[in-house]
């Protein structure tokens, strides 16, 4: 039976405020509290059951990262016990779902429809990780504004991304998903993607609300493995982890997730200091918190809640709006409530929390704005998003080796006559696509195979895998090492499938698995000249292969465009400019290893054995943060400052000239760090503070200026505040974290 959708009564009320609509982040008091009305107006119609159904998060079973708890999601819209469906996707079927809660329910209150969009939604970009190392804000923006527009086609509302999470373990297969080891890069990569998906009015429907990620410190699990206890002073988590949320929130994301960590020996999901005292109090978020996947149900084996009911009361009172998949809030609230556990108020604040989201999304004003079917066709892989994706996949490679073979460098490959191309990854469209890749259109990846074909019809192109990913299957050794001797040159794609990293991925040796390392030092041998490509979602370990190979290139898992991308690096068509935003260690004893280590009261000297070193490896990584080659080669001239000292209202300004001076057209990114040479705390040898990526023609020079102020000196104190601190710095320019030419400057009192 059709009924008249109820929300149309409460909206009459307010008749006129509500045909307006409102937009996100109203900027001004009155539209503010014009929001506040609208939704209050709608709270004000709620039965309990009602309030706890807009509180409440089920997975549609499309895709799933967890246990179910209720199968019968349509009957739980149907009932209005169920507001908010994640996992579901396309105009098609979220329209129907949407029909139901508008036609059926009593206050026709319409859902929102969450999904992973991580890196892409039918079109990938590269893994955020790989993309982080294109050091470029306004490509990363425009990748996220991208895939909200396609995700929006599709049905969506709300991304559960960006992830923000810092992370220095390698081991965590997470890594993959954030934004690498650096506080200052991951605060503006957060900034930069939370603008792109909301955009500038999230009552747009090429818009998605984002949901900062996981909340908080998740990307720090002791010993790397995935959801694991983290465990860290107050002063790192609020110096290191904690920033890329507060950008996040302050670039206006509308959602934040909890992680699934404990942090100071209370569960995330369970902790009213980050989801209010931090989060409410100090940030004045006015969004609304969601769990991670069955987070509150997690609770009892955390070991802080005895029962269900007990999980949801610490959840709510914590400051927890809404309930991901644990069904706990739509069971327990009513007891919860009816023998005082929580209060009304606490339901209230939560419910209005997500309706103003709703309607921040112009869902009340029409539920079925993002289910345009000409639209979904004409914006899913349109030319835009496609051409996107492959420069985001080119800007994303970094090139870490590329040696002389025979007299000159092995790459660009110019005009090679026979390939012989060699890999589990050569080949492969699922494993390009990368973790999270959500609804990713498989068909439409272009192959490593495809792109060298493309890019080069005139050159025999022969193929073989040589190995699996794992395993110890060496079958296949003899007809790539045929290939590899009857070939000019060979370019071989290693490294690891996508289902061994992102969630629930975490591993204890990082080597390149299988017998992939071993197939690439057998071709080696052979004398053709080998370029190794690796492939993968966090640094592996490949001390040996380093040492063997000429030319490495390190491609993340690229996207949708990835062989066409690395075709034209291949070629020199593009030249590669990534710099990774993760150290590659040595080994995985030497794991965390993150360039911004502090001092110790030893430092390494390799003359003193009772000085801070290991025995048997040495202390640096193998490749360090803000590493990247380039086909050319650029100069960096003396830094100059504009001051010997300056007041806590001054500005520095350090100047630098670049030129290229190489034969090739190239970009570079010039980066700035900092010392705080004698502090009231201990602080890290290096920080960054500034990059600016250029492009530069061959024989040309720039000057650049960086600015920094007090503000870019302070750091958290041992009061937890933050603050700069009177005394020497040092300034560091340079093309990475490990090659720098260093000033002094004093900070005046
Ligand atoms: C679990 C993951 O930790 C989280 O990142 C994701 O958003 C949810 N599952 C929903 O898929």
């Amino acid at each position: 039976m059709r009924r008249t959708p109820l929300y149309i009564i409460p909206l009459l009320a307010v008749t006129i405020l509500i045909l307006k609509g409102c937009g996100m982040n109203p900027r001004s008091v009155s539209e503010e509290s014009e929001l506040d009305r609208k939704v209050d107006s709608v709270l004000a119609l709620m039965t309990l059951e009602e309030k706890a159904g807009q509180l409440t998060l089920l997975t549609s079973d499309w895709d799933v990262t967890g246990p179910t708890m209720r199968k019968e999601y349509v009957e739980d819209i149907r009932s209005g016990r169920c507001g908010n469906i994640f996992n579901a996707h396309t105009v098609a079927y979220n329209r129907n779902l949407q029909k139901i809660t508008v036609e059926e329910t009593r206050l026709g209150i319409p859902l929102l429809f969450g999904y992973d969009v991580v890196h892409g939604h039918r079109t990938i970009f590269p893994i955020p990780l790989g993309e982080a190392c294109s050091w470029n804000l306004e490509l990363m923006e425009k990748s996220a504004r991208l895939a909200a527009g396609e995700a929006a086609a599709s049905g969506l509302t709300w991304t559960f991304a960006p992830v923000v999470d810092i992370s220095r373990d390698p081991r965590w297969g997470r890594v993959s998903e954030g934004n690498g080891e650096d506080t200052y890069l991951g605060s503006l990569i957060a900034a930069a993607r939370v603008r792109g998906f909301q955009g500038e009015d999230l009552s747009d429907p090429y818009t998605l609300a984002a949901c900062i990620k996981h909340y908080a410190a998740y990307g720090a699990p002791v010993a790397g493995r995935d959801y694991n206890t983290v465990d860290m002073s107050e002063i790192a988590f609020r110096q290191d982890y904690l920033p890329p949320y507060r950008a996040g929130v302050a670039a206006g994301a509308v959602t934040v997730m909890a992680s699934f960590n404990e942090l100071f020996g209370v569960p995330a999901t369970a902790s009213p200091y980050l989801m209010t005292r931090i989060l409410r109090e100090e940030w004045g978020f006015k969004g609304f918190v969601v769990t991670d996947y069955t987070g509150i149900d997690e609770l009892r084996a955390h070991g802080v809640a005895a029962d269900r009911r007990q999980a949801g009361i610490l959840a709510l009172t914590a400051g927890v709006d809404m309930d991901m998949q644990s069904a706990i809030y739509m069971e327990t609230m009513q007891g919860a409530l009816e023998d005082g556990s929580i209060t009304l108020e606490e339901i209230d604040r939560a419910v209005k929390r997500v309706l103003r989201v709703k309607f921040q999304l112009g869902l009340f004003d029409d539920p079925y704005r993002y289910f345009d079917d000409r639209r979904e066709s004409s914006v899913v892989h349109s030319q835009e998003i496609m051409e996107h994706a492959l420069q985001s996949a080119r800007e994303s490679v970094v090139l870490l080796k590329n040696e002389a073979f025979k007299g000159s460098a092995i790459l660009p490959l110019a005009s090679p006559r026979r390939i012989a191309l060699i890999g589990p990854l050569a080949d492969n469209q699922v494993d390009l696509l990368g973790s999270w890749h959500g609804a990713g259109d498989i068909d439409q990846v272009v192959t490593l195979r495809a792109g060298l074909m493309n890019r080069y019809p005139g050159a025999t192109i022969s193929y073989a895998p040589g190995c699996g990913f794992e395993g110890d299957e060496v079958s296949g050794f003899g007809e790539a090492l045929r290939l590899a001797r009857s070939s000019d040159v060979v370019v071989l794609a290693i490294g690891e499938s996508q289902a061994r990293s992102g969630e629930a991925a975490s591993r204890s040796e990082l080597g390149i698995p299988g017998v992939q390392e071993e197939l690439a030092l057998e071709l080696i041998k052979t004398g053709t000249p080998v370029v190794v490509l690796i492939m993968a979602e966090r640094p592996l370990v490949f001390p040996l292969l380093n040492e063997k190979a000429s030319a490495i290139l390190y491609a993340w898992h690229p996207g949708t465009r990835g062989g066409d991308a690395l075709a034209d690096i291949l070629s020199g068509n593009y030249n590669p400019s990534g710099k990774l935003v993760i150290s590659i260690p040595r080994n995985v004893g030497q794991i965390p290893i993150y360039y911004s280590a502090k001092p110790t009261g030893r430092p390494m000297d390799p003359g003193n054995k009772f000085t801070s070193k290991y025995l048997d490896v040495p202390n640096t990584p193998l490749y360090p943060f803000g590493y990247g080659r380039s086909y050319t080669t650029f100069e960096y001239g003396e830094t100059g400052l504009s001051s010997e000292s300056i007041g806590r209202s001054d500005t520095l300004v350090v100047s630098v000239t670049v030129s290229n001076t190489g034969a090739t057209a190239g970009e570079e990114v010039v980066q700035l760090y900092t010392r705080d040479v004698v502090g009231s705390l201990t602080r890290p040898l290096k920080e960054l503070k500034g990059f600016q990526k250029i492009y530069l023609e061959p024989g040309v020079s720039k000057r650049l200026q960086f600015r920094l102020t007090a503000g870019d000196l302070a750091f958290v104190n041992g009061k937890l505040e933050r603050m700069a601190e009177p005394g020497e710095f040092r300034v560091m320019v340079g093309p990475d974290s490990a090659h720098l030419e260093e000033k002094t400057f004093t900070l005046k009192e």
